[in-house]
């Protein structure tokens, strides 16, 4: 195994009980906090987007907005901000999605991604699905093509991964349960 996996996720913080009693949190604020497990896990995304003709990074508000933007950098791809409703100045796409009590949404600009262009979407973390797989639907509405899915965490209990279709979806730490 990678020894770098072991080091980021020891520098992911565990907090129980929030934001409601029974929730594990998994908390990326520390990987911030260790510069080297931060570089760590941009590198990994890298290595692994690096000769995949990526020309899009699409982060999801507010936590995809923190490993997008040096991932499309080192790409040499565009960074496109998936926002929350409302946010976004110019004309917008967006796509509804259920939460376990109501609905979210996210919007793109209007020509953030152009038809064909080869996207990979970018979070912290995928617990239900919903929210990546709102993702997909956008950059599909728009005509991108998501080469693949990206997140640091993965709550395996939750099987988010079935929510989002054929698209591929690639982590770097896996919690299952607790
Ligand atoms: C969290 C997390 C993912 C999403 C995953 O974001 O950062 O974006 O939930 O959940 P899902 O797979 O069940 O959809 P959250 O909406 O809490 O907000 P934030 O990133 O703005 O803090
Ligand atoms: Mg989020």
């Amino acid at each position: 195994a990678d020894p770098r996996i072991a080091r980021i996720s020891n520098a992911i913080r565990a907090i129980p009980d929030f934001p409601k009693k029974g929730i594990m949190f998994r908390d990326i604020t520390t990987l911030l906090l260790d510069p080297a497990a931060f570089q760590d896990s941009i590198d990994l995304f890298v290595a692994r987007y690096k000769d995949q003709g990526i020309q899009v990074v699409a982060g999801i508000e507010a936590r995809g907005f923190i490993f997008g933007p040096p991932l499309a950098l080192a790409l040499g791809a565009k960074f496109v901000p998936l926002r929350k409703p409302r946010k976004l100045p110019g004309p917008t796409v967006g796509v509804d999605y259920s939460l376990e009590y109501g609905t979210d949404r996210i919007e793109m600009h209007v020509g953030a991604v152009q038809a064909g262009e080869r996207v990979v979407i970018i979070d912290d973390l995928i617990a239900t699905g919903g929210t990546m797989g709102a993702g997909i639907a956008l950059i599909d509405q728009a005509g991108g093509k998501v080469v693949e899915t990206a997140c640091l965490i993965e709550l395996t209990d939750l099987k988010g991964r079935e929510k989002l279709g054929n698209t591929p979806l690639f982590v770097l730490v896996e919690y299952e349960g607790e």
